[in-house]
Order: C-alpha cells, then sequence, then structure tokens
C-alpha cells in the first residue's frame, strides 16, 4: 500500500487520480479550498473508509500546507505527492491584469512550491519518493486567450525539468503532466468548442499509466501532443498568427 496526497482532489483530474489509487488500495489524503466540494468528495468516496483523509485547506497558505504536509509524512510517510489544484481565467481587460495575474500565480505556481518543497528534503533524506506536477499543454506557447494560465503553467514545465534533472540523484522521481482539454469544473467555464476533449476519468487513467512508468513527461490526448509538435516546428511569426486567432476564455 502507498500513501499519495493531492491537493485539489475534490473535483476533475485530481478527484479521478484519488479514485483510481483508492481503488487499488492505497492511502490517498485529498485537498480541497471549499468546504462543501470536500464533503461532497470524501462521500462519494466513503467506500474506502480510512484508507481516504480529506483536509480543508488552501494551497496558498504556506505555514498550514508545510505544517500538514509534515504532519501526513510523520504519519504515513508520503510515497507520492501530486500537486495538481489549479485555477484558470480568462482576461482581456488590461485594467484587470493584476489582480487576476496574482490570484492564478498563487495558486498554480506558489500553491505548487507550498506542496512540493516541505516534502523535498525528507524525499531526499530517504532516497525514494514521487513528485508529480499537474501542468499543462498551454506551457509551451504564450496564449492571449489565457494569458497567465498559460505563462504559470510555463513556469511549472520549466520547473518540472529542473526538479527532475536535481532529484534524479536522491532517487526520487518527477512527472510533469500536460493534459489537453478534460472536462472538468475548468473547462466547464470555456465557450468554445475544445478539441480532443476527454474526461477526468480517461486523464487519470493516462497520468496513472505514465506515473507507474516513472516518466519524466506525460503529455495527452495523442492528437493534441500532435498538434503541439507541429506548432512546434512552425516559424515563430507564422505560429503566432495561428495562436494570435484562439477563442479567449
Ligand atoms: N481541465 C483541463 O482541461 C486541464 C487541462 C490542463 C491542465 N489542467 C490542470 O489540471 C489541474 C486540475 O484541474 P481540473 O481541470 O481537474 O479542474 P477542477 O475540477 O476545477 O479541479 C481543481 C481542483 O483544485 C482545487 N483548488 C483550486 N484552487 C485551490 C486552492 N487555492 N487551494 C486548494 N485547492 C484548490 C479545486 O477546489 P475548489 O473547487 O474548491 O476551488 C479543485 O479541487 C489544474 O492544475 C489544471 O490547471 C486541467
Amino acid at each position: 500500500m502507498k500513501t499519495i496526497f493531492i491537493t485539489g482532489g475534490t473535483s476533475g483530474i485530481g478527484f479521478a487520480l484519488a479514485e483510481h489509487y483508492l481503488a487499488q488500495g492505497n492511502r490517498v489524503i485529498i485537498t480541497g479550498r471549499t468546504e462543501s466540494k470536500l464533503n461532497e468528495a470524501a462521500n462519494n468516496l466513503s467506500q474506502y473508509g480510512d484508507l481516504l483523509i480529506a483536509k480543508l485547506i488552501d494551497v496558498v497558505e504556506r505555514d498550514a500546507m508545510s505544517e500538514y504536509i509534515l504532519e501526513m509524512d510523520s504519519k504515513y510517510t508520503l510515497d507520492m505527492v501530486i500537486a495538481n489544484a489549479g485555477v484558470s481565467a480568462g482576461v482581456s481587460n488590461i485594467k484587470d491584469f493584476d489582480g487576476v495575474a496574482r490570484n492564478i500565480f498563487d495558486i498554480n505556481v506558489y500553491g505548487v512550491f507550498n506542496t512540493v518543497h516541505p516534502i523535498l528534503e525528507r524525499m531526499q533524506e530517504r532516497k525514494s519518493g514521487h513528485i508529480v506536477l499537474i501542468c499543462s499543454m498551454s506551457a509551451f506557447f504564450g496564449l492571449t486567450s489565457a494569458i497567465f494560465y498559460a505563462s504559470s503553467k510555463a513556469a511549472i514545465k520549466s520547473y518540472g525539468e529542473g526538479l527532475r534533472m536535481l532529484m534524479s540523484d536522491y532517487n526520487v522521481d518527477v512527472s510533469t503532466v500536460f493534459p489537453g482539454f478534460v472536462e472538468s469544473s475548468i473547462t466547464r467555464a470555456n465557450k468554445f468548442g475544445m478539441p480532443f476533449l476527454i474526461s477526468s476519468k480517461q486523464a487519470a487513467d493516462t497520468i496513472t499509466k505514465g506515473l507507474d512508468k516513472k516518466k519524466g513527461y506525460i503529455l495527452f490526448p495523442w492528437r493534441m501532443r500532435l498538434l503541439i509538435g507541429f506548432l512546434a516546428i512552425l516559424p515563430f511569426s507564422w505560429r503566432e498568427k495561428i495562436l494570435k486567432k484562439l477563442p479567449h476564455k
């Protein structure tokens, strides 16, 4: 039995990952910041009894996160920590830039640091563990449609690459996950057609297969991966013309 810590496990990809690992007989700790959603998630997973631990905590609360992660590690020894909690928002009015930017970076970037950093030293000392960063395909290019979401995920992409190389000397795995469009509360807000949309369960199946193989990069679905690969080889000016036309969130 492994112990897996997942931030933002109350819905979407995080919930599907929790369900997958619980069904395999693992202990899973999920966190969320909305009490009603956390209770609903815990109720929906109640058949797993004590294997599930649900904690109300905001990833932005640095000290509380550190204290809780270390407490759970002392009690159960965390085998895998999945920094999944994230938010998205479009912004078209420059007057709103600062507020939106700070909110997204606080959660998507500093929230990831608040989740990962407390456990690194312990994993390093015991020479085992797996850090998982839920990033996004949007990390690969700047987007007008979701400028701060894409740039926050680009930060996580680079962080994940560096961290993987750094931690490999200590036998600690680091995987960065790049989903395309996945059905969840985040994509429910999109008013445009989303190519190659998949369910959270399909996403969790692909992610967990990649994690079992300790992959550094997990990109899916494959058709979106091809599209990103094609965009990447275009001259910058051509790619810019295409990306500029994408619909706004
Ligand atoms: N859906 C997609 O197409 C897609 C594509 C690429 C990457 N992703 C990434 O996948 C991850 C999961 O998103 P999702 O699509 O599954 O959306 P979701 O259903 O909205 O799940 C996000 C989870 O994060 C939690 N959360 C948000 N802010 C938090 C905070 N400050 N503290 C603690 N928990 C917080 C949410 O709880 P509350 O509801 O209570 O806020 C929820 O449990 C995100 O990092 C997202 O960027 C999603």
